[in-house]
């Protein structure tokens, strides 16, 4: 998303490396900065123990592996991991990755303190902006301080209306009828993929417009690629003046989607055409204090709402068409739901009619509650903070996870079934404010909900009535940990035509 699904793997990037160390020049670079790292690690960890003996610290995961840390085991299976501290830990604990510490608030009365605090005391900017500046550009989202941010929020929010989204429905559905085209009558293949480059066009249509969406050819689709390989492990982690090819790779291809936005606005501005759309929502708005936008400021914004939009929703998309097809008489009453609410001879969707298409949106849910594309939230501690009962001290990175929150054993009866009728009962979830933040809550909150569920529910909609899917041989994707989204592992499915 915009910002983040950053981190959680940072032992995956240490994998990595340590797999590379022996064949490449740029292991020497890695070496010089794990050391330096390590140095700044022992004297943090010095200065800590010569400090505040008074104060309770929330309890500390002991690790045998200095630096490193619980990176591998965390890396491996960060949810299990997660789970286990909770158990024996409670729901406020710390331990160390990689020479940081993190401490985790788990459960809705925990994550409490996050998503309260102000963003001077629990800083996003500190944790995300390594990675997004790069990728954004400057002057927008976390490059800029956080009430300016907010206002760009604003605009964005603006332009993501009822009146756009009405438009958007019309322009995914014919995407997707016109992507799956090439899927043919039946056969098995990568949902995830289809899902993957089918949300680029429909993102770029309906978040950009369509003089962008006209250009995007197979070389911008690799320009934002490139982008997209700036939010790696190694931009978290590393120095940014390192010489590394995907650096480089990503601040060419960031100048060169610039370019070619810029003069899309440039065109835009002179040209006496109002399209109603969110490129002109950003092109007309204005701060508080009068001044408009600029060019780099909004195509930096084009950037962010595409790559905020991409992973996470076609994660999601994907994973949910494995719940539907691992559950065959739930997917029949979605496509009951179809004909029932849009009529029996099924004609193009419409906004109205999404809005009533109720089982599917919970089918929605319930995939965000079982696998939510942003697993886990960060901030930097810059004043301590008190969370049951213990003092986090400065310069901890605090952290809550929807995906445990989604499946904590105290809140969520039988936690790990696929249930979209759950929201419908009485549910101890309901009454916890944090128990389900699969787009967060407070200042940093989610503003591409309502759009994200306008097209995963548009893009099935779409699927449900072309064809039935079916898990091949009854495989149901395990979840791949080492990419930041959880994506699903060898996600190929199985589908037919249906008669109608
Ligand atoms: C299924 C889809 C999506 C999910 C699950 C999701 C999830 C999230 C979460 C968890 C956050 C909070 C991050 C934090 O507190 O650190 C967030 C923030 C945000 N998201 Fe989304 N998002 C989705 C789609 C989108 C889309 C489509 C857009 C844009 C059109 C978008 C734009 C943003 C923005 C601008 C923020 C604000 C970040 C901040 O204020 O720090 N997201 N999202």
């Amino acid at each position: 998303n915009m910002s983040m699904h950053l981190y959680q793997m940072s032992s995956k990037l240490f994998g990595d490396t340590v797999g590379r160390m022996n064949d490449n020049l740029t292991s020497i670079v890695l070496a010089a900065s794990v050391i330096t790292l390590t140095l700044g690690y022992i004297s943090k960890m010095l200065l800590k123990q010569s400090s505040g003996k008074d104060q309770k610290y929330p309890p500390y995961i002991p690790s045998s592996i200095p630096f490193l840390g619980h990176a591998i085991a965390f890396g491996k299976s960060p949810i299990e991991f997660l789970e286990q501290a909770y158990d024996k830990y409670g729901p406020v604990f710390s331990f160390t990755m990689v020479g940081k510490t993190f401490t985790y608030l788990l459960g809705s009365e925990a994550a409490t303190l996050l998503f309260n605090s102000k963003n001077e005391d629990l800083n996003a900017e500190d944790v995300y902006s390594r990675l997004t500046t790069p990728v954004f550009g400057k002057g927008v989202a976390y490059d800029v301080p956080n009430p300016i941010f907010l206002e760009q929020k604003k605009m964005l929010k603006t332009g993501l209306n009822i009146a756009h989204f009405k438009e958007h429905v019309k322009i995914i559905e014919a995407e997707t009828i016109e992507y799956f085209q090439r899927w043919g009558d039946s056969g098995e293949r990568n949902l995830f993929e289809a899902l993957s480059e089918l949300i680029i066009l429909t993102a770029s249509s309906c978040l950009h417009g369509k003089e962008i969406r006209s250009m995007l050819n197979e070389r911008v689709a690799q320009l934002y690629a490139d982008l997209d390989g700036g939010f790696s492990h190694a931009a978290w982690l590393l120095p940014g003046w390192l010489p590394l090819p995907s650096f480089r790779k990503r601040d060419k291809a960031h100048r060169e989607i610039k370019n070619i936005f810029f003069k899309v606005i440039q065109k835009r501005r002179r040209s006496g055409e109002k399209v109603d759309d969110i490129l002109q929502t950003l092109i007309d708005a204005t701060y508080k204090d009068g001044r408009p936008l600029n060019d780099n400021e909004i195509a930096g914004m084009l950037i962010g709402l595409l790559l905020a939009g991409q992973h996470t929703s076609s994660t999601t998309s994907a994973w949910m068409g494995f719940f539907l097809a691992r559950d065959k008489a739930l997917q029949e009453r979605c496509y009951a739901e179809q004909r029932a609410v849009c009529g029996d001879d099924l004609p193009p969707l419409n906004f109205d009619q999404l809005k009533d298409l109720s089982l599917l949106e919970r089918c929605l849910k319930e995939t965000l509650r079982l696998r939510p594309p942003i697993m886990t939230m960060m901030r930097m501690a810059r004043s301590p903070q008190t969370a049951a009962g213990y003092t986090i001290p400065v310069g901890h990175q605090v952290c809550v996870s929807p995906t445990v929150n989604h499946r904590l054993h105290d809140t969520w009866a039988e936690r790990m079934e696929f249930n979209p009728e759950r929201y419908l009962n009485d549910n101890l979830a309901a009454g916890e404010k944090f128990a389900y933040v699969p787009f967060g809550a407070g200042r940093h909150r989610c503003i591409g909900e309502n759009f994200a569920y306008v097209q995963i529910k548009t893009i099935w909609s779409t699927l449900l009535r072309m064809y039935d899917f079916d898990l091949v041989d009854g495989y149901f994707p395990t979840i791949n940990y080492t990419t930041m989204i959880h994506t699903p592992h060898n996600p190929v499915i199985r589908y037919k035509k249906r008669k109608q």
